[in-house]
């Protein structure tokens, strides 16, 4: 899709269609009522007759409306002005996008853009509007014979500001938008693509695809070998059982004025399918389970969006990569290993994989001397019984990271929610024989996970994100989110932005 900005009036614009918003009850948006004065009350009359309410979801589409130089004007329903906020917009939005597409307008003037909404500017409302599109477009039909495209699909949207003076920070908020989609779909297309492709050695490839694509971006792959000489006991436990072998990816993004400018470290849980190993899991949406690297995918989305923009900053990506399977040399419950960082661990449920993963991650992750480490995983059942799909659980050990990430999250609408790491919930991962059990019991499950983390992340600022809830949808419309690449974005671009004015 192409994107771009323009200021003018909407009668004026040449184009296959004109798209602007009605509120309830029956009352123009401003450039609703420009194109009513344009065409001598065509549109209010058509609404006094009762075409169009202004509901949320409603829509009217008008052709050849006279004064006006566009083929059609899309009205679309955007409910009471007062009650419009950040959800509203993206529906209108992603409407907006599924009738364009369906009815052949290959083009778009947007006027959205114009619609009121608290604390939010013209540049938020683009990049809001390309990502509620694409969403709304996005198929993953790759391994489909059959690819049902849409006979003249959407190609180009063209968003409306106000004036001149609104064309630079318009412009960059479509390149902004533009990137972060590309990492959102990056994401999604890793995350729905089966586990037999999408295995440790494709994701690894994937990571040798972007150092080859983008400047300032050098990837490496530690093989099992060369996790063995660093003794990452914990990731290599889990990688026994599977015929796949385990990689670390590690993708380095040096954009920042100093090489030596502490990196931001970026860690993704990549188990590319979880069957939960000896300690099998039932089989009801055990399909769902290749959504178990979407942490990784995240990770590779926000790498792409942010070498794309080639922003002045360090980042490190580490992705430990591997299937979970039960095996003859799978690893079994009361099994011991050590891992990297000399912690014993006794494997009580080998469905506890990902922390075992993430802590000889999170070990290495040291040797970057980070300003923060972010880990980003499919942890927990738990944190979707804790918070169902609607925040990321967040988790960490340092408050200004924490603030950073929430609030990334409510301007992105990618929200998380803090959730806490005391001491007293320490005695739940207790082990009669090792240092640490990889299990903590049944209640609090999505915080012991994180509690076993925070063992391992001591030396540095870190947090972690359990994107359990978050990351895909199942049933009817099953499929990844892209999520948390908005949020992953809008806290690189704070603390780039932030850096900038010191
Ligand atoms: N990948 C799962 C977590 C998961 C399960 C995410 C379902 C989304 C939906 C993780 O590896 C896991 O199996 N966790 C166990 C931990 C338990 C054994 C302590 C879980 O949540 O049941
Ligand atoms: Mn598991
Ligand atoms: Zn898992």
């Amino acid at each position: 899709m192409e994107f771009s900005v323009k200021s003018g009036s909407p009668e004026k614009q040449r184009m296959s269609c004109i798209v602007v918003g009605v509120f309830d009850s029956r009352k123009l948006s401003a450039s609703a009522q420009i194109l009513d004065d344009a065409s001598e009350g065509l549109i209010s009359n058509l609404i006094r007759r009762g075409e169009l309410e202004g509901l949320l979801g409603q829509d009217l589409l008008l052709h050849n409306v006279p004064n006006t130089l566009c083929d059609r004007i899309l009205l679309l329903g955007c409910g009471k002005e007062k009650e419009l906020d950040v959800n509203n917009f993206r529906k209108i939005n992603a409407q907006m996008a599924k009738i364009l597409d369906q009815r052949g307008a290959t083009e778009a003037f947007s006027c959205l853009t114009e619609l009121p909404l608290k604390n939010r500017e013209i540049d938020w409302k683009i990049r809001q509007s390309i990502e509620a599109i694409e969403e709304q477009l996005y198929r993953f039909d790759q391994l489909k014979s059959d690819k049902q495209n849409s006979r003249r699909p959407l190609r180009k949207v063209v968003f409306s500001v106000s004036s001149r003076r609104d064309l630079p920070t318009g412009e960059l908020a479509v390149r902004q938008g533009s990137a972060i989609i590309s990492g959102i779909k990056l994401s999604k297309d890793l995350a729905n693509m089966p586990g037999n492709i999408c295995t440790p050695g494709y994701l690894a490839e994937q990571a040798r695809s972007l150092g080859k694509t983008y400047r300032n971006f050098e990837t490496e792959i530690l093989e099992e070998s060369q996790m063995e000489e660093l003794a990452m006991g914990a990731l290599l436990s889990v990688s026994r059982g599977s015929r796949e072998s385990a990689k670390l990816i590690i993708m380095k993004y040096s954009g920042a004025a100093s090489a030596d400018e502490k990196p931001v470290v970026l860690v993704g849980k990549g188990v590319t399918f979880d069957s939960g190993g000896i300690s099998l899991k039932p089989g009801a949406a055990m399909d769902e389970m290749k959504y178990d690297m979407c942490g990784a995918a995240g990770v590779f989305g926000a790498m792409s969006a942010i070498a794309e923009l080639q922003l002045p900053i360090n980042v490190v990506a580490v992705i430990p990569a591997t299937e979970n399977m039960p095996d003859g040399l799978a690893s079994k419950p009361g099994d011991i290993v050590t891992s990297m960082s000399g912690t014993t661990i006794e494997i009580l449920n080998t469905d506890a994989e990902g922390r075992l993963i993430l802590c000889d991650a999170l070990t290495y992750s040291q040797k970057f001397n980070p300003e923060v480490v972010i880990d980003i995983a499919t942890l927990t059942g738990a944190c979707v019984i804790a918070l169902g799909g609607h925040p990321a659980g967040l988790f960490g050990n340092h408050n200004p990271l924490i603030n950073d990430l929430l609030n990334a999250g409510k301007y992105s609408g990618d929200r998380c929610w803090h959730m806490p790491t005391w001491p007293e919930y320490k005695q739940q991962l207790k082990s009669n024989f090792a240092d640490l059990a990889n299990i903590g019991g049944r209640e609090a499950g999505s915080i012991t996970a994180a509690v076993f983390l925070a063992q391992f992340t001591k030396k540095y600022n870190w947090a972690h994100l359990d994107i359990a809830g978050v990351a895909w949808k199942g049933g009817e419309n099953k499929g990844s989110t892209g999520r948390p690449v908005p949020l992953l974005m809008q806290y690189i671009l704070n603390r780039v932005e932030e850096n900038a004015s010191h």
